[in-house]
């Protein structure tokens, strides 16, 4: 029976970087999350395609229930695709096959992992008999993410899937990496909010409750992330001791954020605890290369060369 890889050896094995700390000759490992690059709403068959050819290493993709437009027999079944959408060219068990055949004797640095969005409690559960069939066999990251609880503008249009449902499933796939997270309301029009502590403490409570000791990564909208640090890193703090924790941004094309805080907010959990599935614009205005730049260590630098100017000057 094949071990299922954690995240981490995968990640480990991809992408160790070297860094020499100063001072001494030490040298430690550290992983750089941000350097995993995604694909996202990967929800058609032509979008399968392309992305099975490209250099990608973790494809997004979104399941809801409904039918397949080219079967006639209109069953419901988990399909590829984003609500409203309830019609798709591709079921998620083709989906989920398509990319084991892709990974079949591939080295373990060529592998593609799959980040599988359910989007209501219906199909996360119809979903599950054929995970667990499949789930053996799937020796890279397959990450199980839902929205259970309501997050910042409660988005009432969407409702969560059940969180307890959540879990129970979860208990059933060995060692998933779980990617729990909240609904939201954003846009290019909103700037105030963040992930509030009620909405944080709900999270930690249902986690506990479960015993789950699962890594988990926390998908958060970054517009949003980059304004709830204090309760993120609460988050954090308070699961530390049970799980692995990580971060992953996603945005959507539009959405306001505040990249200076963004950066702040990656370099306050550090490049090896965030993952970053973000456009490409956004993503690029991060200037991640450079971490002295960030505002945090800016201010004490520019207070710095201020007193040495005073001095000079006097
Ligand atoms: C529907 O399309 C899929 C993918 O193109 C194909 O595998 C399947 O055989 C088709 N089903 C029918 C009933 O035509
Ligand atoms: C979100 O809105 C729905 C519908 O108005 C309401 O039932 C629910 O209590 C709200 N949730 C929170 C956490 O505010
Ligand atoms: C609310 O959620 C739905 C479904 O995910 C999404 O299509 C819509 O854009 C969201 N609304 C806002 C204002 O973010
Ligand atoms: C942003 O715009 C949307 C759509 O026009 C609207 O529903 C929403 O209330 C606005 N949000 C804010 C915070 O102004
Ligand atoms: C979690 O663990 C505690 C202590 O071992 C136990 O009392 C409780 O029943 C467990 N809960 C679940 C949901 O497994
Ligand atoms: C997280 O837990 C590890 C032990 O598992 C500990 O070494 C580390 O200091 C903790 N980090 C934080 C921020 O609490
Ligand atoms: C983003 O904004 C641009 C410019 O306002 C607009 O043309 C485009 O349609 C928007 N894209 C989305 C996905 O909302
Ligand atoms: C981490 O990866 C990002 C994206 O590839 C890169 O810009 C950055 O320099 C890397 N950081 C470190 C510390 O290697
Ligand atoms: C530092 O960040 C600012 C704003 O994000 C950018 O304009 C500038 O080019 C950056 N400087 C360096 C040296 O990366």
């Amino acid at each position: 029976m094949a071990q299922k890889f954690s995240i981490l050896s995968f990640l480990l094995i991809h992408l160790i970087l070297l860094c020499s700390c100063s001072g001494d000759e030490m040298e430690t490992t550290l992983t750089n999350l941000t350097s995993i690059s995604w694909s996202h709403r990967t929800n058609s068959q032509s979008l399968l395609d392309e992305v099975l050819k490209s250099d990608i290493n973790m494809i997004e993709a979104d399941i809801v229930y409904g039918v397949l437009n080219n079967d006639s027999s209109e069953e419901m079944q988990p399909i590829m695709g984003h609500p409203p959408e309830t019609t798709s060219d591709i079921s998620l068990r083709s989906f989920l096959n398509q990319v084991l055949d892709y990974n079949k004797n591939k080295d373990i640095s060529e592998k593609k992992g799959v980040k599988l969005d359910f989007k209501s409690t219906t199909v996360y559960k119809s979903s599950l008999p054929l995970l667990m069939e499949l789930w053996d066999t799937m020796d890279y990251p397959v990450w199980i993410n839902a929205d259970i609880y309501p997050g910042p503008w409660n988005n009432t249009s969407t409702i969560p899937v059940d969180a307890q449902e959540f879990f129970d499933g979860a208990k059933k796939l060995k060692n998933a990496v779980l990617s729990p997270g909240w609904t939201t309301a954003w846009g290019y029009n909103y700037t105030d909010g963040h992930y509030t502590q009620e909405q944080v403490d709900a999270m930690i409570n249902v986690i506990k409750e479960n015993n789950i000791t699962n890594q988990i990564t926390f998908p958060v909208r970054a517009g949003i992330a980059s304004q709830s640090v204090t309760e993120l890193d609460h988050l954090y703090r308070s699961l530390n001791m049970t799980n692995a924790i990580t971060f992953t941004l996603w945005s959507s094309v539009n959405d306001s954020v505040n990249v200076e805080k963004l950066r702040d907010m990656i370099f306050h959990f550090g490049v090896d605890k965030v993952y970053i599935d973000i456009p490409e614009e956004l993503f690029n205005q991060l200037n991640l290369d450079n971490e002295r730049n960030s505002s945090r260590l800016l201010k004490p630098l520019m207070l710095l060369s201020l007193i040495y100017l005073f001095v000079l000057i006097f």
